[in-house]
């Protein structure tokens, strides 16, 4: 699953990784070249025009996390995904494969499934009834005399693209898109040391917030504000100076921060199954994923949040938790599991007590943009890749940011930093 080779080994990067930190305990300022970051334009949050940009460009051709393989473990089990607006259905075949379709009959576009999710034999449209297999062929359909040499072949479900990391169901409407293994870059090498094809689901969960989906993702592509809204919970054991941050193409990225320190074992997890053979890393840092656009995953080696960002509407949104654990080998969840997801729970309304604020303010005429420092950098980083997306040309000059960090964005697996040998 190396997507793509690396040239290292994994202790060889997890050494720089550590060396990376142990340069950004030290420095006195941002290293050397990298620039003052540009203001984000408020527009950003706010503007209709651009926001329908954003909504084509980027969210209609981006890879979404849909589902875990345990929500639609057997053949026949499918589960609707209409995150975005379109009706999207994913459906377990009988031959094994996991297969995205528009829930759309191709008669006159009613739906196949009316559940949210469920088990069925096949998929038989609930208007007409136009019966498809669950590889999205239509086999069948009522009064056939009554339609002109009608060709079944050319009216299956139509597709949409459905890959995977490990037990973890992506989809992408775009037809063109580049696979997922490889839009994620490193990111699937990094994921190898949680065995993505051994995690089990546990529990999900959705929280409203009134602000544009960016302003809640923003606190998550940071950890500047561990000290002032975390101080009782995630500042207590993450050491936030020593942050050390890997941009990677297509605005995929990972912020590794470490632990206060090297002995502490985390109590809500003490007894938890963990995933054998994980380094330090995962096992004595916190290393947090942004899977561009939308999904950040702080991993461990005793489990996963997926923290998922919906936009839902230009002044609405949700965030998405979902855990996972390591594999039990067919042992029932750790009850400890209830306590786990209720302090992280806590640790989420601290994060999010400012996003309704920072909307009414970035719709304000006293905000004059988003000023960000070198460890905000990957907010910054998440924005050229927008502006790329949507293609630079479309997004009107006053709304663009400059492009500007394409020298500190890594083909390897650690960063640009000094104290990060390129191995
Ligand atoms: S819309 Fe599906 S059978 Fe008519
Ligand atoms: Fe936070």
């Amino acid at each position: 699953m190396s997507t793509p080779p690396t040239p290292v080994s994994r202790e060889q990067v997890v050494e720089q990784l550590l060396a990376s930190m142990q340069y950004e305990f030290a420095r006195t300022g941002p290293p050397e070249g990298f620039p003052t970051l540009p203001l984000i334009p408020a527009g950003r949050y706010t503007d209709p025009a651009f926001l329908k940009l954003e909504a084509e460009g980027m969210w209609k051709r981006a890879w979404l996390y849909a589902c875990h393989l345990d929500e639609i473990p057997q053949p026949g089990h499918f589960l609707q995904f209409t995150r975005l607006g379109s009706p999207l259905l994913i459906v377990h075949g009988k031959d094994g494969v996991i297969r995205a379709f528009y829930n759309t009959c191709r008669h006159r576009g009613a739906p196949l499934v009316k559940d949210l999710q469920g088990q069925v034999d096949g998929l038989v449209c609930q208007y007409h009834g136009w019966t498809y297999t669950l590889d999205g062929r239509l086999v069948n359909l009522r009064d056939k005399r009554d339609f002109n040499e009608m060709d079944l072949n050319c009216h299956g479900l139509a597709t949409v693209r459905c890959e995977r990391l490990g037990n973890f169901i992506f989809v992408n409407e775009a037809a063109d898109a580049m696979p997922l293994l490889e839009s994620l870059g490193h990111i699937p090498w990094y994921f190898e040391e949680v065995k993505p094809e051994q995690t089990r689901f546990v529990h999900k969960k959705s929280y409203r917030v009134k602000c544009n989906v960016k302003v809640l993702l923003d606190a998550f592509l940071e950890v500047y504000h561990l000290k002032s809204i975390h101080q009782q919970t995630v500042d207590r054991f993450l050491d936030h100076r020593g942050t050390t941050i890997t941009l990677w193409p297509r605005g995929c990225s990972l912020m590794l921060t470490p632990n206060r320190r090297p002995d502490w074992e985390d109590p809500g997890t003490k007894g938890m199954p963990r995933v054998p053979g994980a380094t330090a890393l995962t096992a004595k840092n916190n290393p947090s994923f942004m899977f561009y656009p939308n999904l950040v995953t702080p991993i461990a080696d005793s489990g996963i949040p997926f923290l998922l960002f919906w936009p839902c509407g230009d002044r609405e949104m949700e965030i998405e938790v979902v855990w996972f654990s390591p594999d039990t080998g067919g042992e029932p969840l750790s009850p400890l599991w209830k306590a786990r997801i209720d302090n992280f729970e806590r640790i989420l309304y601290e994060d999010t007590q400012f996003a309704e604020y920072i909307q009414q303010s970035v719709e304000s005429a006293g905000f004059r943009g988003l000023t960000l420092n070198y460890q905000e950098r990957r907010i910054y980083h998440w924005h050229e890749e927008l502006d790329r997306r949507i293609g630079l040309e479309r997004v009107p000059e006053h709304l663009r940011v400059t492009q500007l960090l394409a020298p500190f964005v890594s083909t390897n697996p650690v960063g640009t930093l000094p104290g990060a040998d390129q191995g």
